[in-house]
């Protein structure tokens, strides 16, 4: 019997070494390369007799998963997986799996930095600290207002993982919460002790929105130009989810005519973003760059879940998360 193969299309890793030796160790032959902007022909070079193939962010469209002629299984490292085809995976009968729960934790940390930051204008302290060092004197004047959050309505749009843990996290601030999530179930609704709400009520009631929706066509400019308007002027948004979720364009316009205050935004439809984007220059945003994922014990919980769904393959079970259960996975 010849051996399983794994490629891993690219990463984001410092390098592979661990998992050459998981590899080895499981008896699978193991093949990488850096093809994040790679054209189909390149990873298809690469991954064409693999039985596993890992990929993080290089484009797995129609052509590359019709090419693919040994694959059985697909491994998505990371949570959204908008990079690949889902539907032509499923159609060449490849089992499809991810990681959702690996950085939890993180985005939710990042999505309660954004708020503090906005709300208490971090960019703009830190700027007259500077100015006021060099005056001699405090300069005050352009922070007004400043409000609380104590006592404020916190929305959270999308309340899975992420946004569960972000409203875990920000329990402590005496925040009256209200949820939008067209999907929860009565069970996870009892769990947590919360009703959920139509997108409208929550954006017109919420001082703060955070935003932890999946990205696919329902959720495409979900926050656009009338949504916006619903907000309160005082408003901050913030969006860790995905870039396409909230329309930028939209939401620079928004800040720039005082519709809401301020926003905290992670993602982009375009990452990296233009230099020039409109958003990238307005004072009103605080702008990360899609790393909310990011911390050590993250980096290394994601690459043992990966192994972990190898090892399974190797055993003749199914990987922890399949995104197309409906595909009846094929071993070796
Ligand atoms: N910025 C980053 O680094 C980063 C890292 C990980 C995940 N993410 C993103 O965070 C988002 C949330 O991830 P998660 O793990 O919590 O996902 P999840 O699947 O656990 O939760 C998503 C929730 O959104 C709800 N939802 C779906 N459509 C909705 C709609 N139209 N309106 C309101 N709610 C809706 C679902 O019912 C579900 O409860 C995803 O978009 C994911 O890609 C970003």
């Amino acid at each position: 019997m010849t051996r399983v193969k794994a490629v891993i299309t690219d990463y984001v890793e410092q390098d592979l070494k661990w998992e050459e030796e998981q590899f080895k160790a499981l008896g699978v032959d193991f093949a990488y390369d850096q093809l994040k902007l790679g054209s189909p022909e390149q990873i298809l070079n690469l991954a064409k007799d693999a039985d596993i193939v890992i990929v993080n962010m290089a484009k797995m469209n129609a052509e590359v998963i019709a090419g693919l002629r040994r694959c059985k299984l697909m491994i998505r490292h990371g949570v959204g997986y908008d990079n690949v085809d889902v539907a032509a995976v499923t159609a060449r009968n490849i089992a499809f799996s991810y990681v959702p729960d690996y950085c939890v934790e993180e985005v939710a940390e990042q999505a309660v930095m954004l708020i503090f930051a906005c709300q208490r204008k971090l960019l703009l302290q830190n700027r007259l600290l500077h100015d006021s060092a060099a005056k001699g004197a405090w300069v005050f004047d352009p922070i007004y207002p400043v409000y609380r959050l104590s006592g404020k309505t916190l929305g959270i749009v999308g309340f899975g993982r992420i946004g569960a843990a972000v409203q875990r996290m920000m329990q402590g601030f005496r925040m009256r919460l209200l949820v939008c999530d067209p999907y929860l179930t009565d069970e996870r609704k009892k769990e947590y002790g919360i009703e959920t709400l139509p997108l409208d009520h929550v954006l017109k009631e919420s001082d703060v929105v955070t935003i932890h929706t999946p990205l696919n066509r329902e959720t495409h400019h979900l926050i656009d130009e009338p949504q916006l308007q619903l907000m309160k002027r005082s408003a901050i948004l913030v969006n860790t989810a995905r870039g396409g979720v909230v329309n930028l364009q939209a939401l620079d316009k928004a800040l720039r005519e005082g519709w809401i205050a301020h926003a905290g935004i992670d993602v982009y439809e375009k990452e990296p973003p233009d230099a020039d984007l409109p958003l990238l220059h307005n004072e009103r945003a605080i702008c990360t760059p899609h790393l909310s994922w990011l911390s050590e014990e993250a980096g290394w919980s994601i690459r043992e879940k990966i192994v972990e769904d190898v090892r399974r393959y190797v055993r003749g079970q199914g990987p922890r998360y399949q995104v197309n259960p409906e595909v009846k996975i094929r071993f070796h």
